[in-house]
């Protein structure tokens, strides 16, 4: 059965204090709640995981990355390779957002490397995919997903498949305050399984876990989540305040 998971995305924010502040408030929440069959994530700036690592070892959330560069090690100033993010016990990998997408021009080639490089050394990709808000208008968002997946994801085996979480954020959606609705979720989650579907087969498809992003909130999580095909959420704005983060895991 696949796994339900709530990820929280942090992007460029919080202090060293206020992230280990907030840490902590969500850790001793998540010791209260029983989570079956479901994964908490918790994706803080590259600066900060030593410090959430640390933390998750005693509690009830795994600790995820926004970016690596594809490489082991070398001559690449200022990067980030994911043997040293192994070491620190990140088991998840934020890649393909559209905001690096955008302003650092990272293309379905280049995230691809990423993607290998990050199942070399077992680290899961959280793979996102998503239509701009023209390209819905166009009636291409199908399209324009089926791409970003084929060109990024569908060069891997099926045992190498098997460790991706995809998350489909619709790139109109995030930070506006205007999600998709419960249908388009429904609509472009259901189309994505299929596609996998038809790729490595129908085990593997309802195997994948498909997140849903874009002003996803305490608020109308509940919703998005009873859809068929939405097995959780990555959570940006929205995760960067226990209490509202806690609300959305409860709605799992
Ligand atoms: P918001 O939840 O702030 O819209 O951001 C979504 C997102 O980009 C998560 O990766």
């Amino acid at each position: 059965m696949r796994k339900k998971i709530v990820a929280g995305n942090w992007k460029m924010n919080k202090t060293f204090s206020e992230a280990e502040d907030l840490i902590t408030e969500i850790a001793d929440a998540l010791d209260e709640m029983e989570l079956v069959n479901t994964e908490v994530v918790l994706c803080p700036p590259t600066l900060y995981i030593e410090m959430a690592s640390d933390v998750a070892e005693e509690a009830n959330f795994k600790v995820g990355a926004q970016n690596i560069y594809p490489a082991d090690a070398g001559a690449f100033t200022g990067e980030i390779s994911p043997v040293m993010l192994k070491e620190l016990k990140v088991e998840y990998c934020i890649i393909g957002h559209s905001e690096r997408r955008k302003y650092f021009n990272e293309s379905n080639e280049f995230l691809m490397a990423k993607v290998d490089s990050l199942l070399k050394h077992g680290i899961r990709p959280i793979f996102c995919c998503g239509e701009l808000l023209p390209e819905r208008e166009a009636g291409q968002h199908f399209a324009v997903v089926k791409k970003q997946l084929e060109e990024s994801l569908f060069h891997l085996t099926a045992a190498a498949f098997g460790m991706v979480v995809i998350a489909y954020e619709p790139v109109w959606a995030i930070g506006t305050g205007v999600t998709a609705s419960n249908e388009q979720a429904q609509e472009m989650h259901g189309y994505i399984r299929q596609l996998v579907a038809e790729k490595y087969g129908a085990k593997t498809a309802e195997n994948t876990s498909i997140l849903y992003g874009g002003s996803c909130n305490g608020k109308n999580a509940m919703e998005l989540f009873a859809q068929t095909d939405v097995d959780g959420g990555l959570i940006g704005g929205a995760s960067l305040k226990a209490e509202e983060f806690i609300q959305i895991v409860s709605s799992l």
